[in-house]
């Protein structure tokens, strides 16, 4: 996830593009940039926050057009080199892009072929050499950017500056885009947060739409002709359209689901072939010669790692294991040569993780990071690195990159089974469109929300917590107790439903809510039973359960689960995090900041 902005109006474009910069600063902080556009197209971009923009912005400017970004990276390190807008060799056309173009390999040695050079990493510097062939051609910005946007693939909103042309030109494909209409000029931007201060007026481009952005104001063309999109005007305050409306930003992480998924599988599955692209090469010698993969993590991030070992385990034919870093030896006679130890990370930084990872090296061991953090510690470090693309996540407690991860374990289960030749096709076929179906099945417990919150309202007040699932339910049950522990500061224990009866139930009472995991790929009907002994003890139980799984009958509350095979249980999860986000809610907590709590552990 990126920001970007535009403004062409009849104000000082400078500081426009500089208030709107922090606006969006939430969107991605890993480098900044921006291009005020008259005669010349001047360019201004640093890698870090946007104060390091700042020290190199010139005090004053007579522009009255320009386009800025803010970064998130997914294809190139934080650098100054890879941070928007991208140029052409000559500079006269600038680029800013949210989003992925997934064929931009293949453009750029089109371009090469033809001569131009390149001076970043990312896939967005194809297109300002693209509109400039365009334009040589004789053609309008509009009709350049349109012609364009034909040969990409993937997903983007784009605004583009030309030198000598008028405004700025916008198009959306897939990715947020917002005009904004003042009385002294029009703003582009992926959010409204951007202007809000300068305007409420605001129209929704569709995918597709190219739009010309001018002293008068917006036009829109679709497949070429004239097109209206309404003007509606928004009743939000900054600090409210900053968190995309929503309260808090967990509540907009745990919305923001489908679509950071969708950016996770962007460009990475085959389902003719049955393969997953991860864009990494490990050798299918060293593959297929592996022993054991070990998934080094904390938190939240070692729940994705146990759902991963499932799967590892049943796809690609290898002994896989999650282990808490912070109690990691590489020992138990294991082959350093026969063992790939996979650090998951979301931030790249935590220090228990990184320091399981140097023990491992230190013995030998081939490394690879699963990480959201382009550029961060953990990269550095290891062997290969695949990222998750989840976008930023600012609340404290991680959810969009819980998700993505899961999703991105996923694809390496493929990607390692069928390099081993462990995973037939057919079964990696179901597992890809599995994956290809999830964005929309979280959508369909994003729909149910408001079930989840009437139910939060009902046992909020219960004295403790359990979470109950066994296989991929019960890494769920995990993740599950510890949103609602750590942002409702209730007491919540998860643990594979199997382990009740050794000692939990003890604390089950009518006043202690039972939430058990019921879904395909978690033994659901093992767990029934489980079901059973608390009922009996009085407990009220919510079930998570697919429609394969009768368990209307032995629960009190259904919160249904899309089929979805073996993610039916990362999707149940997404239930969790919306029934710990309403219990924490009606109890007033701090969510985003939850106490005690810090994003980003970097102590041992
Ligand atoms: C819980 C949470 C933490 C992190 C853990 C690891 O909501 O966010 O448990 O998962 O601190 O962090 P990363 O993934 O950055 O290594």
């Amino acid at each position: 996830m990126c920001g970007i902005i535009g403004y062409v109006g009849s104000e000082d474009a400078l500081s426009i593009i500089r208030e709107g910069l922090a606006n969006l600063e939430y969107r991605g902080y890993d480098s900044a940039g921006t291009a005020l556009c008259g005669e010349t197209v001047d360019v201004y971009k640093r890698k870090g926050e946007l104060s390091a923009l700042e020290g190199v912005l010139p005090s004053s400017s007579t522009a009255t057009t320009g386009i800025g970004h803010t970064r998130w990276s997914t294809h190139g390190e934080p650098t100054d080199a890879n941070a928007h807008p991208h140029t052409n060799e000559s500079g006269d056309v600038a680029v800013v892009h949210n989003g992925i173009i997934e064929n931009y390999d293949e453009l750029k040695a089109e371009l090469e072929a033809r001569g131009h050079t390149f001076a970043s990493e990312t896939d967005t510097e194809v297109v300002p050499h693209l509109v400039e062939e365009e334009l040589e051609s004789g053609r309008s910005l509009v009709d350049a950017v349109s012609a364009v946007v034909d040969r990409l693939a993937g997903s983007y909103a784009l605004g583009v500056v030309a030198a000598g042309h008028e405004g700025v030109v916008a198009t959306r494909n897939g990715n947020p885009l917002v005009l904004g209409h003042a009385e002294d000029g029009t703003f582009l931007a992926s959010d409204v947060p951007a202007f809000v201060e300068h305007t409420r007026r605001v129209s929704y481009p569709e995918d597709g739409d190219v739009i010309h952005i001018t002293r008068e104001g917006a036009t829109v063309y679709a497949d070429g002709e004239e097109v209206d999109r309404e003007v509606i005007e928004v009743d939000w305050d900054a600090e409210a359209a900053e968190k995309g409306g929503y309260e808090h930003y967990m509540l907009k992480e745990i919305h923001e689901q489908p679509r950071a998924l969708r950016q996770t599988i962007s460009g990475r599955i085959d389902e003719v072939q049955g393969e997953a692209d991860l864009e990494i090469d490990l050798p299918t010698e060293y593959l297929n010669s592996l022993e054991e993969i070990q998934f080094v993590a904390c938190g939240t991030s070692y729940h994705a790692a146990l759902y991963a070992a499932k799967l590892l385990e049943e796809y690609a034919d290898v002994r896989a294991s999650a282990e808490i870093a912070s109690e990691y030896e590489f020992d138990g006679g294991r082959d350093p040569w026969r063992t790939l130890v996979v650090a998951v990370t979301q931030s790249g930084e935590t220090a228990d993780t990184l320091s399981a990872l140097r023990r491992a090296k230190r013995a030998g061991a081939r490394t690879l990071a699963v990480t959201n953090t382009l550029g961060s510690t953990v990269t550095r470090e290891v062997d290969d690195t695949v990222f998750i693309r989840a976008g930023p996540e600012i609340g404290v407690a991680a959810t969009k990159t819980f998700c993505s991860q899961v999703a991105t374990l996923a694809l390496l289960s493929v990607y390692v089974g069928r390099e081993r030749g462990a995973m037939s096709s057919g079964d990696a076929r179901e597992l890809l469109s599995d994956l290809r179906g999830l964005p929309g099945a979280v959508q369909q417990v994003l729909d149910r929300e408001e079930q989840v919150r009437v139910a939060a309202e009902e046992y909020a007040d219960g004295d403790a917590f359990f979470f109950i699932g066994r296989r991929l339910g019960a890494p769920v049950a995990l993740e599950g107790a510890l949103k609602l522990k750590e942002i409702s500061y209730d007491h919540a224990e998860g643990f594979p439903a199997g382990e009740l009866k050794h000692g939990p139930l003890a604390l089950v009472t009518s006043e202690t809510p039972v939430l058990a995991v019921l879904t395909e790929g978690s033994n659901a009907d093992e767990t029934l039973n489980n079901v059973k002994e608390v009922e009996s003890r009085g407990a009220p139980v919510i079930g998570c359960a697919s429609l394969s799984v009768d368990a209307e009958k032995y629960v009190d509350e259904v919160f249904e689960v899309p089929e979805l095979g073996e993610l039916e249980s990362l999707v149940a999860n997404v239930y969790f995090q919306l029934f710990s986000y309403h219990v924490a809610n009606l109890k007033g907590r701090s969510i985003d900041k939850p106490r005690n709590l810090a994003k980003s552990v970097t102590v041992g």
